[in-house]
């Protein structure tokens, strides 16, 4: 009852014991005014003490004033007690706080306003209003098997891989997949090549599972793997690099795979984002090379929301049972909720209509962007046309000649602009100067108003002073 509990080992006898926890309870308002108390019998079962000791103690308690009877209704707390009211509840501020905007030209983020609200809503409802058994029964760790036959046949669709949906785990996103992959392939202590600059929670996640990441070279086709290598394994993003944008030649990804094979080593292929390239004919991923040692990983990240928290991994049938193995230690992270919403969405065609949707969008943003960074800015940040991704590598103009691209986003940051250093992204902040700016987020009319903000920041500049917070 009510959480009691009594010290039978020690202390005062129950009775008084009894009087006193309930005493306590009506002082502090958790047994509030009239609230009626169990029969002593009920009292004495639930808290398997005698009859006699509830009965004492209610006697006691009715003998001060506490508790009081109606006659053939049982015992309540009483009702006239000055003193009861209850305790003032704690000031917490319940307001949530508002949503943080999305900061300008901040990069990585889908337009969440072209998430197709009705669609989603359609197949979620189709999915659980009825569910199907299965649906109820225990889940598999593997995830919703005809998500993963969707995923397979979007796979083959977009990017020229044949495989089976058994060969697909749902995750919570690319990085509790490299989480996961960490474990499975690699043991503490062991190198695992990363490219530098990378995607940090990629290199973050290495860490934590205990493997050594080891940064390789970055030249203009991509990351350089080191002559020699002794390496367990390499991550690389070779449709599209991070966040430089370079596509691996042919050639890089034929050395890298027979790297791989001669030193048994696996290599784990993100492709985050190439279903969004505009111009060209996107190479076929690595994973096409060799289906038994590249391991490629994908998320819904950018292509429908990063709140969904849904990716996926594509394993090599050799790689399937030490996943579940993996997965039966943690257990599945990705909610099933979505996941059947989401096979519906693609086995529709929808989710194809969505990103061709979202790639002419973000093709013309980016034309929106260039071209506003050009009649404002034609001095100041240039940026090349790029054939694919969300976000632009700007380089530094000459009117800005010799300001560090710390500096510039510094003075863009006190504007309410996110236009991070390029510099920056490399370990040690050595890396060349530019600005990374997001486009595919933000509305052409956004982009414009954005670029002539930053303009007036950047035109106010002086050197030598430092940018005063708006
Ligand atoms: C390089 C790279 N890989 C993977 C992802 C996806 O990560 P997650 O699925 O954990 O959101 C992102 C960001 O969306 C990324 O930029």
């Amino acid at each position: 009852m009510f959480g009691l509990s009594l010290n039978r080992a020690a202390g005062p006898p129950l009775h008084q014991q009894l009087a006193e926890a309930l005493r306590q309870m009506i002082l502090s308002g958790r047994a509030h005014p009239g609230a009626r108390l169990p029969a002593s019998r009920q009292l004495a079962r639930d808290l398997s003490v005698s009859r006699q000791t509830a009965l004492t103690a209610l006697d006691q308690l009715l003998a001060e004033g506490y508790l009081e009877t109606r006659p053939g209704a049982g015992t309540y707390v009483a009702r006239d007690l000055p003193h009861l009211a209850p305790p003032p509840a704690p000031a917490i501020d319940t307001t949530p706080p508002p949503p943080e905007p999305l900061r300008m030209f901040q990069p990585g983020a889908p337009d969440m306003a072209q998430f197709p609200h009705a669609a989603w809503a359609r197949h979620l409802d189709r999915a659980w209003r009825r569910p199907e058994p299965a649906l109820l029964a225990r889940a598999d760790p593997f995830g919703w098997a005809p998500l993963r036959a969707a995923i397979a046949a979007h796979l083959a669709a977009w990017r020229g891989l044949d495989r089976s949906g058994t060969q697909v785990v749902i995750t919570s996103g690319a990085t509790e997949t490299f989480e996961l992959l960490a474990r499975i392939l690699f043991r503490p202590g062991d190198q695992v090549l990363t490219e530098s600059p990378g995607y940090a929670p990629m290199r973050a996640a290495l860490t934590r599972a205990g493997t050594a990441p080891v940064a390789m070279a970055l030249d203009d086709d991509g990351a350089v793997l080191p002559p020699g290598a002794r390496a367990r394994g390499v991550i690389v993003t070779p449709s599209r690099h991070y966040p430089m944008g370079m596509t691996l030649p042919l050639a890089r990804r034929l050395a890298l795979i027979d790297w791989a094979r001669r030193t048994d080593a696996w290599v784990i292929e993100d492709d985050y984002d190439s279903e969004f390239r505009y111009t060209g004919t996107p190479l076929p991923p690595l994973a096409a090379l060799d289906a038994d040692r590249v391991i490629y990983v994908g998320s819904f990240s950018k292509l429908l929301s990063p709140a969904l928290r849904l990716g996926y991994v594509l394993l090599p049938q050799r790689l399937l049972a030490p996943m579940r193995a993996a997965l039966a230690e943690t257990g599945p992270r990705a909610s099933l909720i979505p996941q059947p919403a989401l096979a519906g969405f693609m086995d529709s065609g929808e989710f194809a209509t969505h990103l061709r949707r979202m790639r002419r969008l973000y093709a013309a943003r980016q034309t929106a962007v260039r071209a506003a960074l050009a009649r404002h800015l034609p001095e100041h940040l240039i940026a090349a046309p790029d054939p694919a991704g969300m976000h632009l590598i700007c380089r530094i103009g000459p009117a800005l000649s010799g300001v560090p691209d710390l500096q510039i986003s510094a003075i863009a940051q006190a504007a309410g602009i996110t236009l991070r250093a390029l510099s920056a992204y490399w370990p040690d902040g050595d890396g060349p100067q530019g600005l990374v700016l997001g486009y595919a987020g933000f509305a052409p009319d956004a982009l414009e108003t954005g670029v002539a903000r930053l303009a007036a920041a950047l035109r106010q500049y002086q050197p030598g002073k430092s940018p005063v917070s708006t």
